[in-house]
């Protein structure tokens, strides 16, 4: 088990590029599996999580060259099995991507339920299913939660999502990409990494229209060939490296981002009173003063996104005034708090709503993340606060950051990965 040590108080000047974007690769691996020839697929971050999904796909029968490493090249054409089992697939949540696509190749697919980040709950996929179904397909959970989706090939329906669903709207793509006729979405998910996919089943010949907007129309197609395609930077890396730098203060150039894809977080880095420039393809933060408080609200694309939500919690932890976030998206997504208020944050909880009244000042404490962004808002706390913090669990920030210690350090982050060695009495 590694942990992070970050020796808070150094302000941060220099440039950071952006890795493709996780969200985006994990629904285009399993997409390669629609293919009857090779995808080459570009800019793929360098994460636990790809890894994990092209592990999977191996399992399957692809074959996955790395070209170096961030470009593989998949050929599926020997995919033979539609079965995914719980021991590859309860690392992550995306794992339920292969439902859709072995659905979408052979007309069924036996997948175990996933892991994944846990915010409280169950993370249900009710709206999975109903898609599955209204294509045709017969959906049972059988015991140790294996999803089996059955159908004798898949017809193009009408599906209406009750609720906003990242994943149900990739899911349904996939499936629907080669049913006979056509699929209307509606009221779809519209974040980046769904009109990622949806450019990525296109270049392979497949015809998707309206991704990004709340209805999305896909035209079966039978037969779809392979592709080179360059996935889109990830959004919620770069504002996590944003708030970085708005909260450490000092001047970072982000660079390999779509700004557009940025506004909402920009926007509230406005109002805290943060100096934003944006380029092409980079944004410039500078930051010299402390940032002042405001209120946010996590919504579905263009919203402010819920990824976003405990890394944007930090900076107002240290801003001028009292904040409130309001955590729309998922019901329990602010474990970090405990962590923050052991560092001197005084931010009180009731159910999706947190309170935060800005401190002056963080103090450094050993600290874990207790799943992703909950792991980058703990570093950002470390970057901010006087003394010294611990984080544990890197191996939760692995899964989608590409060498954060070495992308903060090259901008002056005091910050290092150590090894820590269990002992026997740890162990037991
Ligand atoms: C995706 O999760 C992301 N994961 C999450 O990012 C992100 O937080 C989330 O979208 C929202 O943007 C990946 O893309 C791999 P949803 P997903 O289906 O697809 C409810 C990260 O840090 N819902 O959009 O699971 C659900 O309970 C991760 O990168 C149903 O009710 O999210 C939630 O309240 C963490 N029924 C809401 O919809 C369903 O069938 C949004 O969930 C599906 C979802």
């Amino acid at each position: 088990m590694d942990k992070l040590i970050i020796n808070g108080g150094n302000r941060l000047n220099g440039k950071i590029d952006i890795s493709g974007a996780k969200n985006a690769a994990l629904a285009i691996i399993p997409g390669a599996i629609l293919a009857q020839d090779v995808c080459r697929i570009e800019n793929i971050p360098n994460i636990s999580d790809v890894a994990i999904m092209i592990k999977i796909l191996q399992e399957l029968g692809a074959s996955v060259r790395s070209v170096n490493k961030n470009t593989v090249e998949i050929d599926s054409r020997n995919v033979q099995f539609y079965t995914v089992p719980y021991d590859m697939t309860k690392h992550l949540r995306a794992s339920y991507y292969f439902i859709g696509a072995l659905l979408g190749r052979f007309g069924k697919a036996k997948v175990a339920m996933p892991g994944g980040c846990n915010f409280g709950g169950v993370r249900p996929i009710d709206q999975h299913v109903k898609g599955f179904e209204a294509l045709g397909a017969v959906v049972t959970i059988e015991e140790n939660a294996i999803v089996n989706a059955q159908s004798e090939g898949l017809i193009g329906n009408s599906i209406y999502l009750d609720t906003v669903s990242v994943g149900a709207t990739i899911n349904i793509m996939l499936a629907a990409a080669r049913a006979k006729g056509l699929t209307v979405i509606e009221n779809a998910a519209k974040e980046p990494h769904i009109v990622d996919l949806a450019n990525f089943l296109n270049s392979m010949g497949a015809d998707i229209r309206g991704a990004g907007t709340d209805v999305i129309k896909i035209r079966g197609t039978e037969n779809l060939h392979g592709c080179t395609y360059s996935i889109i930077p990830d959004q919620i890396e770069a504002g996590t490296y944003m708030v970085a730098a708005a909260a450490a203060g000092g001047e970072v150039l982000i660079n390999n981002v779509i700004p557009k894809h940025m506004e909402s977080i920009t926007a509230k880095l406005v109002e805290c009173g943060i100096e934003v420039e944006e380029f092409d393809d980079s944004i410039l933060i500078k930051s010299d003063r402390r940032p002042t408080r405001c209120n946010i609200k996590t919504m579905p694309h263009p919203g402010f996104p819920t990824d976003m939500q405990p890394q944007m919690a930090v900076l107002l932890a240290i801003a001028e005034g009292t904040s409130i976030i309001n955590e729309s998206i998922w019901d329990s997504r602010f474990r970090y708090v405990e962590q923050l208020s052991r560092m001197g944050a005084t931010i009180k909880v009731d159910g999706k709503i947190a309170v935060i009244e800005g401190v002056p000042q963080l103090k450094g404490a050993p600290v874990k993340a207790d799943d992703l962004r909950a792991g980058a808002a703990m570093i950002i706390a470390g970057l901010v606060a006087n003394g010294t913090t611990e984080v544990e669990n890197v191996i939760y920030i692995d899964r989608g950051y590409e060498d954060i210690v070495g992308k903060l350090r090259n901008v002056g982050a005091d910050i290092k990965r150590v090894r820590v060695v269990e002992t026997a009495a740890q162990v037991s």
